[in-house]
């Protein structure tokens, strides 16, 4: 057999690997292994090449700007990745492929709902699907990282980025975060169609002040500690994460990038992260621009030494590393571990073994029909139907003829259906929800008008006239929602709260469908209309599924991922607030009479209305009602380390099959720093048949009980914990149990 380096030989042990081929790299080809390059830092094509020949190229990102996410889609060109990587691989001195990531954040070719709204589904096993599903056709054009899943924490919707997280809750991000890995990265990362994913942005970029993009942060290291980096402990530990990506912003004096507490005692000591981290695009250059280092050379110095092991976009690890090396600033050992870390992900994804697509043979993974079907069922799964007096669905004889009319600015918008992070599915394979309900009008038997002008006093008036109902498509275009767009008032775009005041006044019966990033307060709706749901931007097959959901073929079985301001100057809401030193009490059940139609009145007055949102996290309907029973808990006393258990009989007691999501908070009422006054820690979704009965059961054990102090130090007290079991965030804590000391 021929005589094959050590590094190529797929049967040695990664690490075997990894130090072989480190051991024969120059220090440029080192350098060349922590640059990634969207190609675009090249005069032209050829000297692109000529730099992925020379080795000074590790990785390529395909994104064409600084805000990819937000910017039009071009798709990518296999045939010049393919060429890209057989010169690296064989071209090249070492023959070390290159690494090509992308943002896929909701599905690729075959769009999924944004991530917000997946996390509405409280379903991590769709959603693990869902990104198994991305994986499968990124992979198939040439894709081998994706930069998901997003996990920043966010308390702070008017951020435009709100939409690619997970919500406000850490344990739901936990969840979520660890099912999207484990989808994107499949069970075995050698496999061709199994990623690299990546937790990011490490960390804190969701604290962003006021919402504003790009803005810094400011995160006592309590909140850090108990909130913001559960979900990325949870993606090293629980999901194995291949890669982590820094963010953009400065916390509290020191920006992520540079972060050695984060990237290194945080990141690799305490959670022992293996694999490696990327800057944010153009994130290491920011640390000069927050000033906080003397000048480009030193932030590469205090990035190295943090541990960034590659440069999103070739800028300054190219001119700096090699020089502080040899000045003695940085010493090699760091840059070969940085390296290191590459490597082991080059090797874990088996790139050494299989670096190209074949183009004919995956092409088959493309926008299969039953990935269609699936996105379909999800973008419905994940639909909070907010308001319901059982005019929906719409079913039976009563639908034969029935005059439906659509209103509203979101009738024929086909590219926010897919979302502000779609990078690779095609608009024109998206539909409308005037198409939508266009293809179901033979289906279901009702008579669609839709007039034909963008007019909305036209519509309204012709509904008025020839409608037996009217359905109000409103929402926000998805260029209001990603990176960069974020929005100061907290409510739907101009005039739409006017165009549901006009519909109200036809009199007519009328659904609202609001169609969103981010779950926007509607109060006409809340107040007037017969039902109100939240489909999100759902994906490509959004309006289809608006359909489903509305002629009852599916359930809107989602809840609220995070807290819905009554009023934009409630936020930050969200609801694991700390209990207020004073509380003034007031009724909240007359509080909620008396605003219900006051449009008009800014129902903000004293403690209390400041903390009532419009509807709070976990909140969402069902088409059948369910009731909790026999809540009880194993144990009134455990001992000290032990753990307790909840059970709960849920009873399906409407007349028809339905799904709902039951929930189990804690709070820890007396410790040594104060506590959220209820934390999230187990939820579950079941669908039960008409009268059905099911017990179900939540785990408390030491991830809900246990806290970090300030200090990062993770503790477990003796005394009382508060326990409830519910719907929806505003369950009381109405059990009690006592951990002894
Ligand atoms: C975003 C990242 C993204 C990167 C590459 C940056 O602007 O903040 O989330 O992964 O671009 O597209």
């Amino acid at each position: 057999m021929e005589n094959i380096p050590l590094y190529k030989d797929a049967s040695q042990p990664v690490e075997a690997r990894v130090e072989d081929l480190l051991s024969r790299m120059t220090m440029e080809e080192k350098i060349g292994q922590m640059t990634q390059s969207y190609g675009g830092e090249y005069a032209s094509e050829e000297e692109y090449v000529a730099a992925i020949r020379a080795g000074k190229i590790g990785s390529r990102i395909g994104c064409d700007t600084p805000w990819a996410g937000s910017a039009p889609v071009k798709g990518i060109n296999v045939v010049q990745s393919n060429a890209h990587q057989k010169v690296a691989v064989e071209e090249s001195r070492l023959g070390i492929p290159l690494i090509n990531g992308r943002d896929i954040i909701h599905g690729h070719r075959t769009v999924a709902p944004i991530p917000l709204a997946q996390a509405a589904s409280f379903d991590p096993e769709e959603v693990k699907a869902s990104a198994r599903t991305a994986a499968i056709e990124c992979s198939a054009q040439s894709i081998h990282w994706t930069f998901a899943p997003m996990m920043d924490i966010c308390r702070n919707p008017r951020w435009g980025r709100v939409i690619e997280t997970l919500g406000e809750d850490p344990y739901l991000a936990e969840e979520m975060a660890v099912a999207m890995t484990q989808g994107f990265q499949g069970d075995d990362q050698t496999k061709e169609d199994c990623i690299a994913a990546c937790a990011k942005h490490f960390a804190g970029y969701g604290y962003c002040e006021g919402g504003r993009d790009y803005d810094a942060s400011e995160i006592s290291r309590g909140t850090l500690h108990n909130v913001v980096l559960r979900p990325f402990k949870a993606a090293v530990t629980r999901g194995k994460i291949s890669t982590i990506m820094t963010s953009f912003q400065d916390n509290g004096g020191t920006p992520s990038s540079s972060s050695n507490f984060l990237l290194r005692e945080m990141l690799r000591e305490g959670w022992g992260f293996d694999g490696f981290v990327v800057s944010d695009w153009g994130s290491i250059q920011q640390v000069e621009l927050w000033g906080a280092a003397q000048d480009k050379k030193d932030v590469v110095r205090k990035c190295l030494l943090s541990g960034v092991n590659m440069e999103m976009i070739n800028n300054l690890y190219p001119k700096y590393v090699a020089e502080l090396v040899a000045e003695g600033e940085v010493p090699q050992q760091i840059v070969d571990d940085l390296v290191r870390g590459i490597l082991r992900i080059k090797f874990r994804l088996g790139l050494f073994e299989k670096p190209y697509v074949d183009i004919e043979e995956r092409a088959k993974d493309i926008r299969k029909p039953e990935a269609i079907a699936a996105v379909r069922k999800q973008a419905a799964n994940c639909m909070v139907l907010a308001e319901n007096n059982g005019i929906l669905p719409l079913e039976g004889d009563a639908l034969k003829g029935l005059r439906i009319a659509l209103v509203g600015p979101m009738v024929n918008e086909r590219r926010s259906m897919g979302g502000a992070w779609n990078t690779g599915g095609f608009t024109e394979e998206f539909t409308t929800i005037h198409e939508a309900f266009k293809e179901a009008e033979k289906k279901y038997g009702f008579k669609l008008i839709v007039h034909d002008s963008e007019l909305w006093d036209a519509q309204v008036r012709t509904a008025a006239f020839l409608a037996d109902m009217i359905i109000c498509c409103v929402g926000e275009h998805c260029d209001m929602t990603g990176e960069m767009p974020s929005i100061s008032k907290y409510r739907l775009p101009l005039g739409q709260d006017d165009l549901i005041e006009a519909v109200r006044t036809t009199g007519k019966p009328f659904v609202v469908v609001c169609t969103s990033g981010r779950p926007l307060p509607v109060p006409g709706a809340r107040d007037f209309a017969d039902a109100l749901l939240y489909s999100w931007h759902g994906g490509g097959e959004t309006a289809r599924a608006i359909v489903d959901v509305i002629f009852g073929e599916a359930e809107p079985t989602g809840r609220f991922p995070i807290t819905v301001p009554e009023h934009e100057g409630q936020i930050p809401i969200y609801y694991g607030r700390k209990i207020p030193g004073k509380v003034v009490e007031c009724n909240k059940d007359r509080f909620n009479k008396e605003r219900k139609g006051q449009l008009d009145k800014p129902w903000i007055y004293g403690s209390y209305e400041y903390f009532l949102p419009m509807y709070p996290f976990g909140y969402g309907l069902s088409y059948t009602e369910f009731a909790l029973s026999d809540i009880k808990l194993a144990s009134a006393e455990i001992p000290y380390g032990g753990t307790n258990k909840v059970t709960a009989v849920v009873e399906n007691i409407g007349n028809r099959a339905g799904t709902t999501v039951v929930q189990c908070y804690l709070a820890d009422p007396r410790c040594m720093i104060s506590r959220p006054c209820k934390e999230l820690i187990g939820f579950k979704k079941l669908r039960l048949e008409a009268g059905e009965k099911r017990e179900i059961e939540f785990e408390i054990g030491e991830p809900a009980m246990g806290f970090y102090d300030e200090n990062g130090v993770r503790h477990v007290e003796a005394g009382e914990f508060k326990i409830g079991v519910g719907f929806d965030s505003d369950v009381e804590l109405d059990m009690s149990f006592t951990m002894a000391k």
